[in-house]
This record gives C-alpha cells, sequence and structure tokens, in this order.
C-alpha cells in the first residue's frame, strides 16, 4: 500500500514522527513522505532527532505569510505531488493550513484522506483561528477519522461525520508516542543547550522556581498577546527567586511583543526554538508550565505539571476536568492571580501536578496503521 504522510509544521511533524516510523516498520506499506515546508527551522529542530527526511519538500514558508498564501501555495503544491505520486491514500495531522489544504487536494483527486486527531472541537468558528474551521474541513473529506479521546469521538458522531462511508476510531494522541520516545532519548543522551542548563542551574536552589512558557496563536495577535505578556512580567517581578524561560515562536507577530515587553526583566529567559528532546528536558524541569499549545497541554499531563492555559476556550478539556489544566485566557490580571496562588499554594501546586495522560498510552501509531492496513 503506498501511503502518504504530509506534515508542514512542528506540532504536526512530532505528532506524525511514530506514525512515520510505525509505517516504516509495516513491510506492506511503501511510505512517501512530504513536507509542505509551511514552516523551516522549526521543522529542523524535529526532524533529526527521529531521524526522518522527507522524500519531497515543497519548501512553501515565506516570512510573515497570511492564511491566504500559505493555502493556495499549499492546494496547488499538493495537488501537482499527488497527481505525480497517485498514492492509495493520505494522512493529514490536526488543525493546520497544510493539513487543510493537503486534505482538500487529495478529496479533488478522489484520493482517499486518514485525520490522525480527528475530533477536536471547541465549537467556537474563531478561537482558534483558523484551526477550528480547518478540522472541521478535514473532518468532512475524511475517510478515517482516528480521535485521540472518546470525547473526540462523541464530536465526530455528534457531528455526522461519517459522510463518505468512513470509520471513526480511538487511538488515543500520538503526541503521547512521540512525548515517550523523546523522553527515552533525553534520558540517554541529554541534550545539551544553553538556556537548558541555565534552568537545571538554577533550579539546583530549591528555593527556586521555573516557568516555561509558549504562545503563538494567532487570534491572540494585538492587545490580548501584549495583556499575556504584561501578565508575564508581572509574575517575574512579583517573584524574584522564579525564573520564566520563554523559547520564542519565530512567528514575527510574536517576536516583536514578547522583545518589546518582556526583554528587559533580568528573570525572564528569552530563548531560541528548542530542538524537542532540548524542550522536552526543559518541561521535566520546570514546576509549571503556561502556553496557549496544543501539544504542549497534551505533553506537560503526561509529565505530571501544571499548565496555565493563555486561551478562553480549549479543544483539550480532558485535562481540564482532569485537574492538572486550568484555562486563564490572555488576560493579564487572571494570569498573574493562577501563576501566584501556584507558586505560594503547595496544596495546589500538589493537586494539579498528579501525573495523568488522558490523551493516549504511547500505542496510538500502531493502533492506527493496523486499521489503515485491515481497511475495507
Ligand atoms: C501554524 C499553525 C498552527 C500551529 C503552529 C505551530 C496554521 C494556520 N497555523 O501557525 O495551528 O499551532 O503553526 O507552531 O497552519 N516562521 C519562521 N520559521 C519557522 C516557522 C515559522 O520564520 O520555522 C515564521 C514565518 O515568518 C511564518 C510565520 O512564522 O510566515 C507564521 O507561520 P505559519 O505556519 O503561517 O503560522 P503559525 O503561526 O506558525
Ligand atoms: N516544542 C518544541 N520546542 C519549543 C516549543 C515547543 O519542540 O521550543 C514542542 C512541544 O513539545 C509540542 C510542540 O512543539 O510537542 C507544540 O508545537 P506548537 O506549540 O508550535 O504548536 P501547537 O501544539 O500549538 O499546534
Amino acid at each position: 500500500v503506498k501511503i502518504a504522510i504530509v506534515f508542514g509544521t512542528r506540532p504536526e511533524a512530532i505528532k506524525l514522527a511514530p506514525v512515520i516510523l510505525e509505517a516504516r516498520r509495516r513491510p506492506q506499506v511503501l511510505p512517501l513522505i512530504i513536507s509542505t515546508g509551511q514552516h523551516r527551522e522549526m521543522l529542523a529542530a524535529v526532524l533529526n532527532l527521529f531521524s526522518i527526511t522527507p522524500d519531497l519538500d515543497l519548501q512553501l514558508m515565506r516570512p510573515n505569510q497570511s492564511l491566504a498564501e500559505i493555502s493556495a501555495r499549499a492546494l496547488t503544491s499538493m495537488t501537482e505531488v499527488l497527481t505525480a505520486h497517485r498514492p492509495d491514500l493520505l494522512v493529514v495531522q490536526g488543525d493546520t493550513t497544510t493539513a487543510m489544504a493537503s486534505a482538500l487536494a487529495a478529496f479533488y483527486l478522489h484520493i482517499p484522506v486518514a485525520h490522525v486527531e480527528a475530533g477536536l472541537r471547541t465549537d467556537c468558528p474563531t478561537a482558534p483561528f483558523p484551526e477550528e474551521i480547518n478540522r472541521r474541513v478535514i473532518s468532512q473529506v475524511a475517510h478515517w477519522h482516528f480521535a485521540p479521546t472518546e470525547q473526540a469521538r462523541a464530536y465526530l458522531e455528534r457531528d455526522g461525520m461519517m459522510t463518505l462511508g468512513g470509520r471513526i476510531l480511538v487511538t488515543g494522541n500520538t503526541v503521547i508516542d512521540a512525548l515517550y520516545l523523546a523522553v527515552a532519548a533525553v534520558k540517554a543522551s541529554p541534550p545539551v543547550q544553553p538556556d537548558l542548563q541555565a534552568a537545571i542551574e538554577w533550579k539546583r536552589d530549591p528555593a527556586h522556581r521555573l516557568i516555561l512558557i509558549t504562545g503563538h496563536r494567532r487570534e491572540s495577535f494585538g492587545r490580548p498577546f501584549e495583556e499575556f505578556c504584561l501578565g508575564l512580567r508581572d509574575i517575574a517581578e512579583a517573584h524574584p527567586w522564579a525564573m520564566l524561560v520563554y523559547p520564542v515562536h519565530l512567528n514575527p507577530n510574536v517576536q516583536e511583543p514578547v522583545r518589546r515587553i518582556l526583554g528587559k526583566t533580568p528573570n525572564i529567559r528569552l530563548a531560541p526554538v528548542l530542538d524537542y528532546p532540548a524542550f522536552v528536558a526543559l518541561m521535566q524541569t520546570s514546576d509549571f508550565i503556561i502556553t496557549d499549545s496544543g501539544g504542549v497541554q497534551e505533553e506537560a499531563p503526561a509529565l505530571g505539571k501544571p499548565v496555565l492555559v493563555t486561551r478562553d476556550v480549549t479543544e483539550r478539556p480532558e485535562a481540564v476536568h482532569a485537574g492538572g489544566v486550568r484555562l486563564v485566557g490572555p488576560h493579564r490580571q487572571p494570569l498573574f492571580a493562577s501563576a501566584h496562588e501556584l507558586l505560594t499554594s503547595k496544596q495546589l501546586y500538589e493537586a494539579m501536578a498528579q501525573r495523568q495522560s488522558p490523551y493516549g498510552d504511547g500505542h496510538a501509531a500502531p493502533r492506527i496503521l493496523d486499521a489503515l492496513l485491515h481497511r475495507d
């Protein structure tokens, strides 16, 4: 079976790496690995760990690309590639422009689509933007819907996502497969990276605290993103024994406010984008995490790290219900108040730091390959 697997951004590469590794292990599969190159540097930082070199790299990234630009280029380029290679099916992941445009390209060519991480919903079309709509479009054209959780399956059933005679299967999220691989790699060969070294050094004093930060969502750009930065600065100023480490996303709409608002605070350390093992090691070193990332919301509970999510809604409610994640919005005061509470209340901290993995058991990829190979 000729299985094409496409990714374009950092999280897709992380979450599809276990699927690619598993596909390579199956003798019946002829994998075709395609990168749209929606991201450039941020992809490279992932592929190394998993020794993945795309068979085709479309190199689509442009600085500060608009949604229309990247969507149009991905749709055209993927149509060319799929026409030339005619795979038996195409695997897409998640809710990015790459995933949405690639699924559409395959649909137009009557190539069946398998959707990994299907069924996530906020039911709010503008948050996350444009991902909520991307994932609904993919659901409409997919044959296989690999849902990470029962909740995701319920949404797919509610939305009648069997239009193409397709199949829904709860597999767990492949991000947990990837995380466990990374944790093993970190243990076998601890990454060396200056910001990680500084964090480990800082944590040698038992009174010190370490908070890991990420932030990049498009719907927050502008005022909400500034509020988020101001909240972080308030936390750092009120708690000098806490160090905030922030690997800054390469999007210029993120870089500018982060450097302007946080660049001069001594206990905020702005870091470059980290490769996956270094980031996983930093999650392990941290006391808690402040993020708007989807993947980090899934990984942190599996590592027993509390998370404050700087969004008003999440399509990943499972860990919120389980108690490890709290939604604080991109709002200065609620963000500060929750971080302050986590830094000062041992009881709250311990309640939120229970290790749990509502998103998977680390064996999602073999389930996906089994389903794809026994298709009828
Ligand atoms: C994209 C996804 C988002 C995902 C995020 C992961 C869409 C619509 N959004 O958002 O769902 O959570 O990736 O990070 O698909 N850039 C670089 N180098 C890189 C990567 C990005 O310079 O390696 C800069 C470029 O200026 C680029 C900009 O970031 O134009 C935005 O990248 P883009 O992929 O359009 O959107 P993200 O905000 O990264
Ligand atoms: N990540 C990484 N290096 C970093 C920041 C994040 O490897 O400097 C990893 C993180 O562990 C998670 C993924 O990137 O697996 C999340 O990607 P991102 O936040 O870009 O996208 P999202 O998950 O929000 O779609």
